[in-house]
């Protein structure tokens, strides 16, 4: 009884496992070959966008291994997003450095109503980079709101789940899992 032996009054019980360390693993590796082949030998500037993305951003870095790559973060909170049909995106900590001429990947956890990178390629695109491409690790087309192009997406939700791990949070908690779980007691979004 693993997951009930971690459940507490505290702590929500977690439910299955939705995509393990080695999907997660594989999925990375093949999107760092896609983003390659994508940008074409210029320089990828990822923009990895906190906290979510952490552990992604962290691995994508290193699946690009011989590639040329800079890193910068943006913080945001999407609060309150979607469910009154309005976007409430607020921007946290801005970029350290400007990305004027630079050839730009947008790195997100979850891509869910869409807009929170919407607000964020809107944001980008009107500081005049080379060029501004999104990639998601998660895919939950589900309630879709905003008609936002992903280039490089990892890998689908299977269904309308609350997931948590691998830098997915509730209520900032499980963030540290190397896995992705459902968490049955969210309601689904
Ligand atoms: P959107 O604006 O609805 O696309 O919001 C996307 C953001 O909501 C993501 O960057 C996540 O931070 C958060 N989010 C959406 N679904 C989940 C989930 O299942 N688990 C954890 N965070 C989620
Ligand atoms: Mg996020």
């Amino acid at each position: 009884m693993m997951s009930t032996a971690i459940a507490s009054r505290e702590q929500p019980e977690l439910g299955k496992v939705i995509f393990s360390a080695d999907d997660i693993a594989a999925t990375v590796r093949r999107l760092a070959g896609e983003i390659k082949a994508g940008f074409g030998g210029n320089p990828v500037h990822m923009v990895a966008i906190l906290k979510g993305a952490l552990l992604f951003a962290a691995d994508l870095m290193r699946a690009l291994d011989d590639y040329p790559v800079t890193v910068d973060f943006m913080v945001v909170s999407s609060y309150g997003t979607g469910r009154h049909g309005r976007a409430d995106v607020r921007l946290l900590k801005d970029l350290d450095h400007s990305p004027v001429g630079k050839h730009v990947l947008l790195v997100e956890d979850i891509v869910d109503e869409g807009y929170t990178l919407s607000y964020l390629l809107g944001n980008l695109r009107s500081r005049r980079p080379a060029q501004v491409q999104a990639c998601a690790l998660i895919d939950k087309p589900f309630h879709r709101a905003v008609d936002v192009k992903v280039d490089y997406i990892g890998m689908r939700a299977p269904d309308d789940t609350f997931l948590v791990g691998y830098g997915l949070d509730f209520q900032e908690r499980f963030r540290n899992l190397p896995h992705i779980r459902q968490l049955p007691s969210q309601a689904p979004r």
